[in-house]
């Protein structure tokens, strides 16, 4: 436990990005009622993805972390978690066989329901109204009632989450995720495509795999790990009311988790080391990332860590990359190697997503394909210049059939991007690019694995 710190020490900060609610009282009431709700998720659960994380940290399993910019009210229903699960699950899949390594598999869900915003405020038609900040504050409708924080949609987020998880647990636990299920959860709008094509091909060898294992005596029934998976949640930690009312003493370890997700992390706005959300993360026992831009010092990376992570446990600190494609390969290699000289234990992710948002020429915030991709090459060439290790992807993106990134294999243009736009926020890879981006992620891991190999019978062979 620390001795300085509480679930409300980050009071005592300055804090930016969170809402100014008109009402007090009210939300003083809404945490007192969420201080006594259940915690959504366990502490031993948590300490489970810390476990896994640091494996990841030792290049011995690569991190999946994909889901919604913003989950929000109107689009919950379980077919798009079913779709965003299932569509996670496939990529796993495929980049299990590319790797050769466990995947840990992480949803942006259950949570993720507050925006930081670079504009205070929005303009339609000469009108000028607060930003939208995310479903957790205030609504997306465009008119002054709307964009009024109300902190009892804190609650509805909550029961939101609960019902999610729920649902996730289901999944995970209960067969849907059964490795013998790998056909069935082609999605059926996909239709025919190489990228489908390519996954009823690796489906078929894991199925074969299957037979030849059950033929040994391991199926569903005997192995666990056919039959159900590890899915752990996690979402941005900045609406530091809520993040306090779920925070608990685990009475195992006495120490303080965060129970409203596995995994919680620090946005590239409200990273500042002096401030609220750096406070408030400092103290909690669960797994924590850190969005780094492409404007991040190298010494300032270091005091981060020092503060975040002071006694370098491994797993405990994610750095998630987002400097976009035209500025990673040269405002990453010099934070990779501090890092990495400071012996610091991080894992190392890629967002190819924040970096690359520009807007469409039919005037929809979008990110083209074939960007995100570059961005995601030079994050492994990076690491494999250096010698270091290319932890993991965050990805936005859902198992619907959405038009919001262009690109992949369905070429979607800026001109399609209207036929089905429905984000909340940033525009998301749909269930296909996603696939389709999966299986280029799993042909560099090979490269990597084959690179990594070579490297070490050379080593080998030159007596090292
Ligand atoms: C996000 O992950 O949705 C986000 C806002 O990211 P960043 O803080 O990296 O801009
Ligand atoms: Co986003």
């Amino acid at each position: 436990m620390i001795n300085d710190w509480s679930p409300e020490t980050w009071r005592e900060k300055a804090i930016i990005q969170v809402p100014s609610y008109p009402d007090p009282e009210k939300l003083h009431s809404v945490e007192d009622n969420l201080k006594i709700l259940p915690p959504l998720v366990f502490a031993g659960e948590v300490r489970k993805l810390k476990r896994s994380l640091a494996r990841v940290a030792e290049g011995e399993a690569f991190l999946l972390q994909g889901g919604d910019c913003a989950e929000s009210f109107s689009e919950f229903n379980a077919n798009n978690i079913r779709d965003t699960f299932r569509v996670l699950l496939q990529m796993a899949v495929v980049l299990t066989f590319g790797a050769a390594l466990p995947i840990v598999k992480m949803g942006r869900l259950a949570g993720q329901f507050a925006k930081p915003r670079s504009e205070e405020t929005e303009t339609q038609d000469g009108v000028t109204l607060p930003s939208y900040r995310g479903d957790a504050v205030n609504s997306i409708g465009f008119s002054e009632k709307d964009r009024i924080p109300d902190p009892t949609r804190l609650i509805r987020v909550y029961n939101q989450s609960a019902a999610t998880l729920n649902l996730l647990r289901a999944f995970a636990q209960g067969g849907y995720a059964d490795l013998h299920k790998v056909h069935q959860w082609t999605l059926d709008f996909v239709g025919e495509n190489p990228a489908t094509k390519e996954y009823q091909n690796m489906a078929d060898r894991l199925t074969e795999t299957l037979a030849f294992m059950a033929a040994c005596g391991l199926n569903s029934e005997t192995t666990p790990q056919i039959r159900e998976t590890d899915f752990f949640t996690s979402h941005e930690a900045l609406l530091l009311n809520y993040e306090e009312a779920l925070t608990r003493i685990d009475s195992t370890t006495g120490t303080y988790y965060d129970t409203s997700a596995h995994f919680l992390w620090v946005g590239e706005r409200t990273r500042d080391l002096n401030q609220a959300h750096i406070e408030f993360l400092r103290g909690i026992s669960n797994p924590i990332g850190c969005k780094v831009g492409p404007t991040v010092d190298a010494d300032i990376l270091v005091r981060l860590l020092n503060i975040l992570n002071p006694l370098n446990e491994p797993g405990r600190m994610t750095l998630i990359v987002r400097m976009g494609a035209n500025k990673i390969e040269s405002a990453l290699p010099p934070l990779v190697e501090r890092v990495h000289s400071e012996g610091r234990s991080v894992v190392w992710v890629c967002d190819p997503m924040h970096g690359n948002t520009i807007k469409s020429t039919t005037g929809f915030k979008t990110r083209p394909f074939k960007t995100i991709l570059s961005e995601v090459r030079s994050f492994f060439n990076v690491h494999q210049s250096i010698g270091t290790y290319a932890g993991g992807v965050h990805f936005e993106m859902t198992g619907q059939n959405v038009t919001e990134c262009t690109g992949g294999i369905a070429a979607i243009t800026d001109a399609d991007l209207s036929d089905r736009y429905h984000t909340h926020c940033d525009p998301r890879l749909n269930a296909q690019q996603s696939l389709e981006l999966a299986f280029l992620l799993a042909d560099m891991l090979k490269d990597n694995r084959k690179k990594d190999k070579t490297a070490k019978k050379t080593a080998i062979n030159r007596g090292a």
